[in-house]
């Protein structure tokens, strides 16, 4: 309290209405005023100081700059960390009339300071207070001169997808600094689908036991990357304690943030225990590009520090050329401002000059009314610095933000790569990429090795599992049916079956081991509810749940799943029956119409034939009645490609070609359709899918404990009581035999996997329509479950290399109907098909029979009454014995009257000028052929022919 109105009396004995600047003419002033707040007692402090001393040094050595106004320097002492007197030691610089103020150290004492220079509009302008939040619209006068937090949180973040790991720890000191930056961190994760699993604020002044706690807490957690965004004072307090908890060794990754390299650039070579207990931790330092001016420098720092007698390291930290850089950025600009022609004027007339009268006397604070136009000139500088360029983007950071990854390595550190805000991780510097588009795919992203805590370069799984290595407990279903999906050995805690083969045989493909139990969930009566099995594992109760798990929408809103390891959609089920096989399924394949039209066609494609060829061809000649039969025989008889006559006009040939191409395409067609009318099964049942199913009121069957009853109710619209669980197959079987009028169902729904099992034995029931829905099996694990992730590649892998297929193979494939003598049954044809047609050819034949010997006895009666009539009285076997010899007589003249046929058309063809050859054979024949013909007119038959 003391020192507070020691500050007030200082504030008013420093006067009023002061222009902060001694004219050397009527424009420009000879000496301007700068505060520079920092907390000098510190070791970052003291090297800081150097760093801007020698930057005003050079700037008021430097003509070319702000001619010859020369900056006049007021340090203040800023108690890092206090927020209440760092106001009052702000309001001290700022009563001495400053132009602005290069400070203050911390971002804590940056928030709270920024409202006054708000309120004074006296630009702050700091390179150390890196807190993302004070680049907020909150704090226009704040002027962040280095890195932003924001950016080292993007790269940790791409650090963390870089190496594959998905959660970190934070610990970090509970202050606007910490909380803010780890804020952001976990922001940058999000975006990359990681996250920060666990926070471990600290006090700012926690004590040796405090920082065990919290760090006992961090070890029991299942995340093993760390994540510390500390200072430079309490960052290896942390570190001590985490190697005497043995958090230094194999298997932990600690991600440190700047401080950690500040401290090592400083401090270097630190001492050894404290060297020791930072082994294999990664870490961040703000990159600067090397240049000439940046060599001159750095030579140049000894110089600086040589004389000086301050106690402590005087390392050259990247902080130190930030330092230097804003001394000059505020240089240039307020040289850009008085080149404007701006001058510097305070006023008073704030509001609290209406405090005037206050035992605080804040009314001495002046406003600076050109406040505004040095902020807009330093954020408008673009000047090359030690730091590289110093220019701003709109949104008030520097131009290409930029850090090195850093390994800590014996007694100092490596160089792993560079981070850029363009590029992401690289080997080579980030100057390099800058002409180069950005690119920041997973194969752009490289670093040199890391060496791990533990000495190791194996990159560290980054968890463990929690609960300190106690045996997983993994929820079983036990199911009643589909037991080859898993199920539990009789009296025993042993589970087979294929997701029990699969989880093993992905376990077995883990890096690491992994102790479990399986635990079996249900009672043994019923199928259990895999959603309830799920849930289970959000309760805690189980660590895992392995089975015939659907991954459903609804359970991955409590858990992670494995990638899938079997596909398995739904489909409806629906008894089958082959059609009712008749003796006239000849008929079927064409329609009566297609008969009748087929029949017309034939005897209109010969009665065409007929009419193109019967003059030219005596094929078609002969007695009306005889051309009539050769009509109907060719016509009839080309439906087999079987007809005798010859075609000779061209007409004809041409009616007869196409004729022939339609009675190909309707044999063809017809074989086909009789062909599947008589092997392939039918159904009988109306429904063809899901959208079949909606419309009706049918009961409809389901396996009981499966999802599947929600899916129907919620996502279908299927009304609950017309869904019936079925526990068994046997039991699904006999309700869809029964049917939905008998007690049963129309049709059954599950999922495919299941189908297929129970259609392997039962061959008169079939799956309709398409799977409607595309689930998968998986095996389930608490939200964000590192395990989760490994199992899934693990069971990629098997996809990849067969093993999945074989234990699919093993369990799944079982004697299916369809390949097996039942279905060699179905298909075989019987006579029952057939006997229509048999029916037919059998009439056909003996109506001709029948009709040749009416005809026969016809002519037998004519030919011989008067024979029969004189002999009437002769014995009846000499009769019958009559009767044959004619019946002998005729079969004879029948065959002699078709050779005599065929004579003639050869003697035809050889008078129309035929080969030589046919000639002799016509000579060779015609003697017969003669006789015959006799025979013939006698018989009275083929008169015209005579
Ligand atoms: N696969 C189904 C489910 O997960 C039945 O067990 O609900």
């Amino acid at each position: 309290m003391i020192k507070f109105w020691l500050v007030v009396l200082m504030v008013l004995s420093s006067g009023f209405y002061s222009t902060g600047a001694v004219m050397n003419d009527s424009t420009v002033p000879d000496s301007v005023n700068i505060g520079i707040l920092y907390s000098f007692n510190t070791s970052i402090g003291r090297i800081l100081k150097i760093a801007m001393e020698a930057a005003v040094e050079d700037v008021n050595s430097d003509p070319s700059i702000l001619g010859k106004t020369q900056l006049k320097v007021i340090m203040q002492e800023d108690s890092k960390y206090k927020g209440f007197l760092s106001i009052a030691e702000t309001l001290q610089l700022m009563a001495k009339h400053t132009v602005a103020i290069i400070g203050p150290q911390s971002s804590i004492t940056a928030h709270v300071i920024s409202h006054v220079a708000n309120e004074l509009q006296v630009p702050l302008l700091s390179f150390s207070a890196t807190d993302p939040t004070l680049s907020s619209l909150q704090f226009p006068f704040f002027i962040r001169t280095a890195q932003n937090d924001l950016f080292q949180m993007t790269a940790i973040a791409e650090l963390v997808v870089f190496f594959g790991w998905r959660q970190v720890i934070a610990i970090y000191v509970d202050d606007d600094h910490g909380r803010n930056g780890i804020t952001a961190l976990g922001d940058k994760l999000a975006e990359k689908r990681c996250k920060i699993s666990f926070k471990a604020p600290m006090s700012t002044e926690a004590t040796k036991e405090e920082i065990t706690d919290v760090l006992v807490q961090v070890a029991l957690a299942e995340s093993r990357i760390i994540v510390l965004h500390t200072n430079t004072i309490w960052g290896p307090k942390v570190f001590s304690v985490a190697q005497n908890l043995g958090m230094m060794g194999t298997g932990y990754v600690w991600i440190a943030t700047s401080f950690l390299s500040t401290l090592l650039d400083t401090a270097s070579p630190l001492p050894s225990d404290e060297m020791q207990d930072i082994q294999g931790v990664v870490t961040l330092r703000m990159y600067t590009p090397e240049t000439e001016l940046k060599r001159r420098f750095v030579s140049r720092w000894k110089n600086l520090t040589r004389g000086n007698t301050a106690s402590g390291p005087m390392g050259l930290t990247t902080y130190c050329l930030y330092a230097y850089d804003t001394v000059w950025l505020l240089a240039r600009a307020i040289d850009t401002f008085f080149k404007k022609g701006d001058r510097i004027t305070f006023s008073n007339d704030s509001k609290l000059s209406q405090l005037h009268g206050d035992s605080l006397h804040l009314d001495a604070l002046n406003i600076f009314n050109e406040g505004n136009k040095l902020r807009s000139s330093i954020l408008g500088v673009n000047m090359t610095g030690v730091t590289g360029q110093v220019k701003y983007t709109s949104d008030g950071n520097l131009v290409n933000p930029a850090f090195e990854v850093l390994n800590v390595i014996g007694t100092g550190v490596r160089k792993i790569g560079y981070w850029s805000n363009h590029s992401g991780l690289s080997v080579v510097p980030p100057e390099s990429l800058y002409s180069k588009p950005a690119n920041r795919s997973v194969a752009n992203q490289k670093l040199h090795d890391v060496i791990w805590p533990g000495d190791t370069v194996h990159k560290p799984r980054g968890w463990v599992f929690p609960n300190s290595g106690k045996r997983l407990k993994i929820g079983i279903p036990k199911r009643v049916s589909y037991r080859e999906f898993v199920s539990q050995a009789q009296g025993a805690d042993l589970f087979k079956g294929f997701c029990i083969d699969v989880f093993l045989a992905a376990v077995n493909l883990l890096p690491y081991g992994v102790p479990y139990n399986f635990v079996p969930f249900g009672d043994g009566n019923s199928n259990p509810s895999n959603t309830e099995l799920v849930r289970l594992i959000t309760a805690g109760v189980f660590d895992a749940a392995v089975g015939d798990i659907t991954i459903t929408t609804e359970r991955t809103r409590m858990v992670d799943f494995t990638q899938p390891f079997i596909e398995s959609g739904l489909v409806v089920v629906t008894p089958v029956k082959k059609l009712e096989t008749s003796a006239w399924a000849f008929l079927r394949p064409f329609t009566p119409m297609m008969w009748a039209v087929t029949g017309i066609f034939f005897l209109f494609v010969g009665a065409a034939v007929w009419i193109l060829e019967h003059r030219l061809n005596d094929d078609f000649r002969g007695p009306p009645k005889r051309q009539f039969v050769t009509i109907l025989w060719f016509s009839f008889s080309t439906m087999f490609f079987a007809h005798r006559e010859k075609t000779v006009s061209t007409l004809g040939r041409f009616v007869l070609l196409i004729w022939l191409f339609v009675v190909l395409i309707i044999n063809s067609s017809y074989t086909a359709s009789l062909t599947s009318i008589l092997t392939v099964q039918q159904l009988v049942s109306p429904i063809e899918g899901i959208e079949s199913l909606i419309n009706i009121k049918d009961r409809i069957g389901y396996l009981q404990g499966s999802f599947t009853r929600d899916y129907l109710i919620e996502e279908v619209g299927i009304d609950e009581s017309r869904l019936v669980p079925l526990k068994t197959p046997e039991e699904t079987a006999k309700a869809l035999k029964d049917g939905s009028h008998n007690g049963g169902v129309t049709a059954y729904i599950d999922e495919r996997a299941y189908t297929e099992l129970f259609l392997s034995s039962r061959c008169d029931f079939t799956i309709v329509g398409q799977e409607f829905t595309r689930n998968g099996w998986g095996f389930a694990f608490p939200r964000d479950s590192p395990l989760a992730i490994d199992m899934s590649t693990a069971i990629l892998e098997l996809a990849e290399n067969g093993d999945l297929q074989r234990i699919h193979d093993k369990w799944l494939l079982s004697s299916a109907c369809l390949s097996q003598g039942s279905k060699l049954e179905v298909d075989r044809l019987n006579l029952k098909s057939f006997w229509g047609l048999y029916l037919v050819a059998g009439l056909a034949c003996f109506l001709a029979l029948l009709i040749y010997l009416i005809q026969i006895m016809r002519q037998y009666k004519k030919d011989h009454s008067e024979e029969v009539e004189s002999s009437n009285h002769s014995q009846g076997s000499s009769r019958v014995r009559t009767f044959l010899s004619f019946v002998d007589e005729k079969a004879e003249d029948v065959k002699s009257r078709s050779k005599r046929r065929q004579m003639e058309r050869i003697s035809y063809r050889s008078s129309d000028g035929g080969s030589s050859s046919a000639m002799a054979s016509s000579k060779e024949y015609s003697q017969p052929a003669a006789s015959n013909r006799s025979t013939d007119c006698v018989t009275g038959e083929d008169q015209c022919q005579c």
